[in-house]
């Protein structure tokens, strides 16, 4: 059976209940982003990382970023899913 991560940031909950939706439907590992590094990997055959539109339509900055930076490198080979919620945008975030 796969392994999975659900790896992710929520700063006031909207993305974590996403994450919570995935976890309970597939017995995933609930991982938060700043707990996780490109080191752990090689530990899931499948990770689902999820974010919130954050300053203008990028990527959380302090921690999930920079969680991406150090993971993307090392993500070859494996099944990867994107996940996250919005507010006043149109999602342009997860488009880039
Ligand atoms: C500092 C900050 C920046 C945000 N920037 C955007 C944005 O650029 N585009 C957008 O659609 N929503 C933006 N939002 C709204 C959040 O993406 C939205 O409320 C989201 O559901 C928050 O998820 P969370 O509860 O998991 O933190 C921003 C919210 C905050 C607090």
């Amino acid at each position: 059976m796969s392994k999975v991560a659900v790896v992710y940031y929520s700063g006031s909950g909207n993305t974590e209940a996403m994450a919570d939706v995935i976890v309970n439907a597939i017995g995933a590992d609930k991982i938060e982003c700043g707990d996780f590094s490109a080191a752990k990997v090689a530990d899931y055959d499948a990770i689902a990382f999820g974010c919130p539109a954050m300053g203008d339509e990028v990527l959380e900055e302090t921690v999930f970023q920079p969680m991406w930076d150090d993971v993307k490198e090392s993500l070859a080979g494996k099944k990867v899913a994107l996940f996250g919620s919005y507010g006043w945008g149109d999602g342009q975030w997860m488009r880039d």
